[in-house]
Order: structure tokens, then sequence, then C-alpha cells
């Protein structure tokens, strides 16, 4: 028999439903992006996100079992990201979930907002463990070790600002509109690397990271050329930027892959759309016998897809919640 997860994401500003078939068939994908609301105030008003997700969770579920041409009494179970994320947000996606899956009788299943991200990958390619994370995101810049299905062990995190979140702040200061990771990647592809910007090794056997610094430098160079009349490329610092932060994110995750024997990197989270980061994990791992991969761009930011992905798992592993589930804004993996 069929198992199809039906799985709820709203954990900051896109309302996504999705189902699934046995764990890796896609049957529908549906994410409704609040991108345009938020535009206007440079960055996600948690409030506004609450009140989106509540006019659209409805419509998205439908168009959701729409494509999929199936209905509730077809679902095994229904999954939903507990955590972390805005809290309101989230208990929009919480509430809609236990609705749906206690009117309709079925196992409801809390699943984590970066499982849900590493999992988005197992849509494409089956896992092989031990299996190393490097999972980038508006909110998250973590390097994650898997020695099997649904075990998690952080091996290195940031200790300031998230990958996604330097880049979203970096935009501002080149005056491009929110969400900022794209139109910066976009510059970086015309710019040159001219600017030589701080790169944060940090301790010598650590696999933590941090943003901050280069952050800093970044504003202050910009700042300071416009103080001095100096002219600058924006293109030419981005790509800058850029090159600092995949140099990082490319050397830790090939030291840690290293270190750890793992048999596949896996890319993960918003930033894992990044072109400059893409190349340059290819380009790092091309004469090891390793495989990297990263999910196609459409499961690379939010969407419910990966949810459902690793609501899957969790429903084989037996894993339950029970009717009290609530939002966690800072859940632990
Ligand atoms: O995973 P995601 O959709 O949401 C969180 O869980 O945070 O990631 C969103 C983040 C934003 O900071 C966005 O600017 C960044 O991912 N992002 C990118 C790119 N696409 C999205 N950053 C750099 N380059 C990109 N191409
Ligand atoms: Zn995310």
């Amino acid at each position: 028999m069929n198992n199809y997860i039906l799985a709820v994401e709203t954990s900051c500003d896109e309302t996504a439903v999705a189902i699934v078939k046995n764990g890796t068939e896609l049957v529908a994908n549906a994410v409704s992006s609040q991108i345009d609301s938020h535009k206007r105030f440079g960055g996600v008003v948690p409030e506004l996100a609450s009140r989106h997700h509540v006019e659209n969770i409805t419509v998205v579920m439908e168009e959701a079992f729409q494509t999929a041409g199936i209905t509730m009494d077809d679902i095994t179970a229904v999954a939903v990201t507990e955590g972390p994320g805005l809290v309101g947000a989230l208990l929009v996606g919480v509430n809609a979930a236990k609705a749906l899956a206690f009117a309709h009788d079925k196992p409801l299943i809390g699943v984590h907002h970066i499982a849900g991200h590493i999992y988005a990958n197992r849509l494409m390619n089956e896992f092989e463990f031990p299996l190393l994370s490097l999972v980038v995101s508006g909110g998250h810049t973590e390097l994650i070790l898997m020695k099997e299905h649904g075990k998690f062990e952080i091996i290195g995190e940031t200790r300031d600002d998230a990958a996604g979140e330097a880049y979203d702040k970096i935009a501002r200061t080149l005056n491009l509109p929110y969400p900022g990771g794209p139109k910066v990647d976009e510059l970086a592809q015309k710019g040159n690397i001219s600017i030589d910007f701080p790169r944060a090794w940090l301790e010598e056997e650590s696999f933590d990271f941090s943003f901050s610094g280069l952050k800093s430098a970044v504003i202050n160079t910009v700042h300071n050329a416009k103080q001095k009349g100096i002219e600058i490329k924006n293109e030419d610092v981005a790509a800058s930027f850029q090159a600092s932060v995949v140099e990082v994110l490319t050397e830790k995750t090939w030291r840690a892959a290293k270190k750890y024997q793992v048999k596949q990197v896996i890319i993960a989270g918003g930033v894992a759309a990044n072109k400059g980061l893409r190349k340059g994990m290819e380009e790092k791992f091309r004469n090891e016998n390793m495989d990297v991969f990263f999910p196609p761009l459409s499961l690379c930011t939010d969407n419910a897809a990966m949810i459902a992905a690793a609501g899957y798992i969790a429903y084989e592993q037996g894993h339950r919640a029970d009717w009290a589930l609530n939002a966690n804004p800072s859940l632990d993996l």
C-alpha cells in the first residue's frame, strides 16, 4: 500500500503544503511566498507573516490536493514543522495540521525545520551514511554529521550571524531589495574578486563559523569609500564578499568530510541556491571519492516537500506527536 505524507510548513514567510508518496516521490509542492508583502519593510515582519499564513493556508492546502489528485482519505500521516522559526507563524501551521489530523483520525508528526532542509535531498538521492550536511539558511549555518536516519550531531555552527543573514545585510548595504541573497549572488557573477575581505577560520580544529567580522569589513569598506569619494563597484564588493563566504564554507566542509570519512556531503537551506557555493563545492570535491549533493533550487528555500520527506522517516521510525503538540521557536535538533 502507498504511503502518502501530507506536510505543512509555515516557520517563516512561506506558506507551504506538500504531499510525498512513499518517502521520496513528490506529488504536490504548493508554496505561497509572502516576499512582496515584506519587501517594503526590508525583512520579514513576524505579525504580518502570521496573518498571511492564516489567509493562505487553506488555499495552499487545496492547491496541493488538487495537484496530487487525492483526498484526505488517502493520506497516511500529517507532518508539520514544529520549530524553530517565528512562533506566531509556526502556530498557524501546527494548528492547521493538528485540526486536519484530528478530524480525519490520522497520525500527527512534528518535524524540525533543519531536518527538513537536510531531507529535501532525499527526494533526489538515497542517503548513504555517514553523511555530512552543511545547512546554510537565513537562520542557520551548521555542519551536521548523520550516522543513521533521524539522528543529527552538530559538529559546527555559527557563533554570530547565519550565512543567509550576512547575505541579506550586505544586500541592504548595497541597496538591494529583500531577500538580498539571490541579488548579491547575481551581482557577484559579474564582479571581480578585487577586495581582500577577511576569512574567519577560528581555532585550528574548529568547525564553527563566524560572519560578523566579514560583514563589518564589507559595510566599513562601502561606507569609507562613499565618504572619501572613492568609486568601488557593487559587483566587486559582492564578488569579494561571496569569495570569502564560499572559501570558508567549502574548506570547513571539506575538512569535516575528511575527518569523519563521510560517504556523502549534502548542502541544504536557502544559501544552497548560491551559484558561487555550488561551484566552489563542486571544485573542492571534484577529485575526492565523495558525492556532493545540492537540492534543486525550488527545494533549497523553505517548502513543505522537505518536511514531508523528513516526516516520512519519522513516521517509519514510529515517532508520533500527540494533540498537545505546540510550536517551539527554539526547538533543538
Ligand atoms: O532556508 P531559507 O528559505 O529560510 C530559512 O530557513 O532561513 O533561506 C533563506 C535565506 C535568505 O537569507 C536568502 O537571502 C538566502 O537564503 N538565499 C541566498 C540565495 N538564495 C537564497 N543566499 C545567497 N545566494 C543565493 N542564491
Ligand atoms: Zn529554512
